[in-house]
């Protein structure tokens, strides 16, 4: 584990907000309106559309409230988690927490690039691997909000880090992690590493 990834686990563990704990029960009921996009079991159809299945449910809830906040811009969901209370949103994310993501391909073509930025990061320009935070396999740290990548949409992974990068998602906290990573990816590897993610297993 590196330097960043300790003391910003410490701060979660320090700051982390008491949450009620979700029921999957009652939240596949509640998410059925969230069906619709991300599709019934949390495995979205459209490759614009996160996939939920599967995802940590810390990690969820954490979006659940910056989306609702307006802290993250999702402009398809607008006033869609304003009657939720913090119950049904927890039941909702233990819900997709408790499906499984699916797993897509990847290009033969883009799979070495990925794996190699997946792996090593840009060691000369300090731009730490995915895998010391999303793990290696992708299924990301849940305790600590890290989000599981793998299976992913390439299409949406790629708007993400791009979006990072231009500053237009600024969720990622005072850090500035993924910013900071995503500062350092030319378009060619943010289509490398989302297509890698979205084969990866
Ligand atoms: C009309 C389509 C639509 C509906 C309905 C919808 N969402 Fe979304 N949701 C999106 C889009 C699009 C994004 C990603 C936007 C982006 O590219 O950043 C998203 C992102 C999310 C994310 C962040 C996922 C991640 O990996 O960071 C969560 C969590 C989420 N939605 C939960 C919900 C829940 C819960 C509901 C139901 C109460 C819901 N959504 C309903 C379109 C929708
Ligand atoms: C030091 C830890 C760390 C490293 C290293 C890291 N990430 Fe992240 N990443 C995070 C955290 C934390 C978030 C969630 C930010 C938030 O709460 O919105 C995240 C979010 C993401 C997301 C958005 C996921 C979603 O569902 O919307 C993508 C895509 C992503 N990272 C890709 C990568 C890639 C690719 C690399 C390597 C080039 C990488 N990350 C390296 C910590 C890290």
């Amino acid at each position: 584990m590196n330097k960043v990834l300790v003391s910003l686990l410490l701060t979660l563990g320090i700051t982390g907000m008491a949450h009620a704990a979700g029921d999957a029960t009652a939240g596949q009921a509640k998410a059925a309106v969230c069906g619709a996009c991300h599709g019934p079991d949390g495995n979205s159809p459209a490759p614009n559309f996160p996939k939920l299945a599967g995802q940590g449910e810390r990690y969820l809830l954490k979006q659940m409230h910056d989306i609702k906040s307006g802290n993250r811009t999702v402009l398809e969901m607008t006033g869609m988690l304003d009657n939720l209370s913090e119950q049904d949103m927890a039941d909702i994310a233990a819900y997709f927490s408790s499906q499984k993501m699916s797993i897509g391909a990847a290009d033969p073509a883009l799979v070495e690039r990925g794996e190699a930025l997946w792996r090593g990061g840009k060691l000369a320009e300090g731009m730490p691997a995915c895998t010391g935070c999303h793990s290696p396999n992708g299924a990301g740290l849940a305790a600590a909000a890290f989000p599981r990548l793998a299976g992913q949409h390439a299409q949406y992974v790629a708007k993400q880090l791009t979006d990072f990068r231009e500053g237009d998602r600024t969720n990622d906290g005072d850090a500035m992690i993924m910013r900071a990573i995503a500062a350092k990816l030319s378009n060619k590897d943010i289509a490398a590493l989302s297509s890698f993610i979205q084969g990866l297993h």
